[in-house]
């Protein structure tokens, strides 16, 4: 797990240098896309109350841009973890300003929040074999379950049809891991509709499984 950890690190850590706080910097083609992404992903919040987020693989922190945009009003307090230090630092220099806001580098949660979200961080497996890249997979989904109050959300590439799978990349039908979030306890929401080869797994806690008080 800690070699996986460290290629993922310096690859993120790479692309941050090479092109900066952007979204190419984070490996995403667009800002369109980066935010056609967050908008799945936030499905499982409600606005209508404050809450706290954790952003699992934060980047530079471009959720926060989106919130500011699209959700202006809400009363949110955030989290980013990031394993590459590049982005952090990006992050922290870039939000300074912002209340309720704290950038940690690491790859593990450091607080239970009402909601995760993990944008981006299941799909590029470098080389890694498959089993491997789907047991470290499965020890995200079961951390972010942990420091999840209401619930989680994370996205997935999915597979090209007749096509082999890329030696770099992650690709998966929905049910693989539909069924691991379902064992977790949780009702799962598949979203699919966006457009993109990708689905997005919104996973809820049910009140009785969450063991800390909202
Ligand atoms: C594709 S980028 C997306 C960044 C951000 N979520 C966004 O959409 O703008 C994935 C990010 O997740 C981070 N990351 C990947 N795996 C991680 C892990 N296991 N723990 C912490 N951060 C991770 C990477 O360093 C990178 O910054």
């Amino acid at each position: 797990m800690d070699a996986i950890i460290a290629g993922v690190d310096a690859y993120y850590s790479g692309t941050a240098q090479r092109y900066g706080p952007t979204p190419r910097g984070v490996d995403w083609t667009s800002a369109a896309t980066q935010y056609l992404r967050f908008v799945q992903l936030l499905k499982l919040c409600d606005f209508k109350a404050p809450f706290s987020l954790n952003d699992f693989g934060c980047g530079y922190g471009a959720l926060l841009e989106f919130l500011a945009m699209r959700h202006a009003g809400a009363d949110v307090a955030y989290r980013g973890i990031d394993v590459s230090q590049v982005m952090i630092d990006a992050a922290r220099q870039r939000w300074s300003e912002r209340p309720q806001t704290t950038f940690e580098h690491g790859s593990r949660c450091t607080a239970l929040a009402d909601y995760s979200i993990a944008s981006g961080v299941c799909n590029v497996r470098l080389g890694q074999p498959l089993a491997a890249w789907e047991t470290y997979i499965a020890a995200m989904l079961d951390h972010l379950r942990a420091m999840s109050r209401i619930g989680f959300a994370v996205n997935f590439m999915l597979p090209r049809d007749g096509e082999p799978m890329e030696h770099e990349l992650y690709r998966t039908e929905p049910q693989r891991w539909i069924a691991h979030c379902a064992a977790l306890g949780c009702s799962v929401e598949t979203v699919s509709d966006y457009g993109m080869r990708e689905f997005t797994l919104l996973a809820r806690i049910p009140p009785s499984a969450s063991d800390a008080p909202r």
